[in-house]
């Protein structure tokens, strides 16, 4: 749970940033509808909750420093008792007061009449610049009903700048109370995977499982995945991004499940590969301990000072010398690495930053050079290998094994601390809690 203090103290941390004459301009989300009529679940924008808590449609935040009405203001849905009927509680102007501890509360119906007196004298307006042309041309149309009105002493803005940046660095270094939020996501991932892995056996379908693992994210009260699971089985988990998880699982192959929850609007990410009769096979454990070995030398390196691209090169290093032991390329090594001969079976980056997005906001390089980890920053680290069959230079034997590895790991102010720890990772650990099936 994020206390009302820390957004208070982002709201004044933006504030600093944009200036004394600036003002910022934040919009909520807007509540979709499937093809018109009932309502998708609704998911606030990141950004917007990142400075409000606020979960509902139809609002702005606005940050004014030091403007006499109030530096805080909110734009909401007046309370509507005969509406709240049909769609529940809405925190209505009051509950921006008292809950959200607003300084001042406006019915959104009146946004475009009361934005021009906020813009007054204001030198520059930032918000999400190119995102939604409507909310664009509103914000010019507040600037420009200011001109001409100079001779009243009204100045009108003359620089637009996008909040984006501000917010997306801001959400690079989490707090402790976030990393809190993160961890219980983690934890509810852990044991859906967990759960995932004991209820497997031959002739399910990957929808079943992916059942299983939504399973356990509602029952801890995550109400929607972070991001479309993956539960991809035999050829399906050398597809990085398969979604249609509609096949039989057949014995001797192994699944991937690529999946995680989101809890109180932040992600956790997990992928784990196990093997569908819970025993790997000699060539499914060999890739497995490879991509293994890859994603646990990477985790070591995670610490202050460490480079995020560092990671990216042991990982690639790893895999490399890995996939000449095992015949699947040949050559000389470095040689090999220069090439990036590795992308025919490791197509991806591993990794990226985590928090209220899966792919979170942040700079990976500054100034051009990559990008130091620092306390606070959490990311994932998921090195994988995908072997496609029917590659004429490939022995038919690893055909159709893929394996991605997964965790979620924060930066602390000694090393790191890896939010997704308690998921069997080893093949012998995989092995024993698969024997141990759900009844
Ligand atoms: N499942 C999305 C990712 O791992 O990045
Ligand atoms: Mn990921
Ligand atoms: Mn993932």
């Amino acid at each position: 749970m994020i206390s009302q203090q820390e957004y208070a103290q982002r709201r004044k941390n933006v504030r600093q940033q944009i200036g004394d004459n600036a003002i910022a301009i934040i919009p909520a989300a807007a509540q979709v509808l499937r093809n018109g009529d009932t309502p998708y679940v609704y998911r606030q924008s990141s950004n917007f909750y990142y400075l409000t808590g606020f979960n509902e449609p139809d609002a702005v935040l606005v940050l004014l420093p030091h403007h006499h009405d109030g530096e805080y203001i909110l734009f909401a849905r007046e309370a509507d008792p005969a509406k709240e009927i049909w769609d529940g509680k809405m925190q209505g102007l009051k509950g921006l007061i008292d809950n959200f501890n607003a300084d001042l509360a406006y019915d959104i119906n009146t946004f475009e009449d009361v934005l021009p007196r906020l813009l007054e004298n204001r030198n520059k307006v930032y918000f999400p610049i190119g995102q939604n042309a409507d909310f664009d041309q509103l914000i010019f149309n507040g600037v420009n009903q200011l001109r001409g009105k100079a001779r009243h002493g009204i100045s009108a803005a003359d620089e637009f700048c996008n909040i984006d940046p501000i917010l997306s660095e801001m959400r690079v270094y989490k707090s402790e109370a976030e990393i809190a939020v993160m961890q219980k996501a983690a934890n509810i991932s852990v044991e859906a995977h967990q759960r995932a892995m004991q209820a497997c056996t031959a002739g399910m379908y990957e929808y079943q499982l992916e059942a299983e693992i939504q399973y356990v994210f509602y029952k801890h009260g995550s109400r929607s995945v972070a991001y479309s699971p993956i539960i991809g089985a035999g050829k399906n988990a050398c597809i990085l991004h398969y979604k249609e998880n509609n096949q039989k699982i057949k014995d001797g192959e192994l699944v991937l499940i690529d999946a995680g929850c989101e809890y109180e609007n932040y992600s956790s990410d997990i992928t784990r590969t196990f093997p569908v009769n819970g025993k790997f096979s000699e060539e499914q454990a060999a890739i497995y301990n490879l991509v293994l070995k890859a994603q646990q030398a990477a985790i070591e390196l995670v610490k202050p000072g460490t480079k995020w691209f560092e990671l990216q090169t042991k990982i690639m290093e790893i895999l490399t010398a890995g996939l000449v032991e095992l015949g699947l390329l040949k050559g000389d090594v470095n040689q090999l690495i220069a090439n990036k001969a590795a992308t025919q079976f490791y197509m991806h980056l591993s990794g990226h930053w985590l928090g209220l997005d899966t792919h979170d906001t942040g700079n990976y390089k500054i100034n051009n050079e990559w990008r130091e980890l620092e306390p606070g920053m959490v990311l994932t680290i998921e090195p994988g290998l995908y072997i496609q069959a029917n590659q004429a230079d490939v022995d038919p034997k690893w055909w159709n094994i893929g394996v991605r590895i997964e965790d979620d790991i924060a930066v602390t102010k000694d090393g790191h601390q890896v939010l997704t720890q308690a998921l069997p990772k080893t093949i012998t650990e995989i092995e024993a809690l698969m024997s141990d099936k759900l009844q």
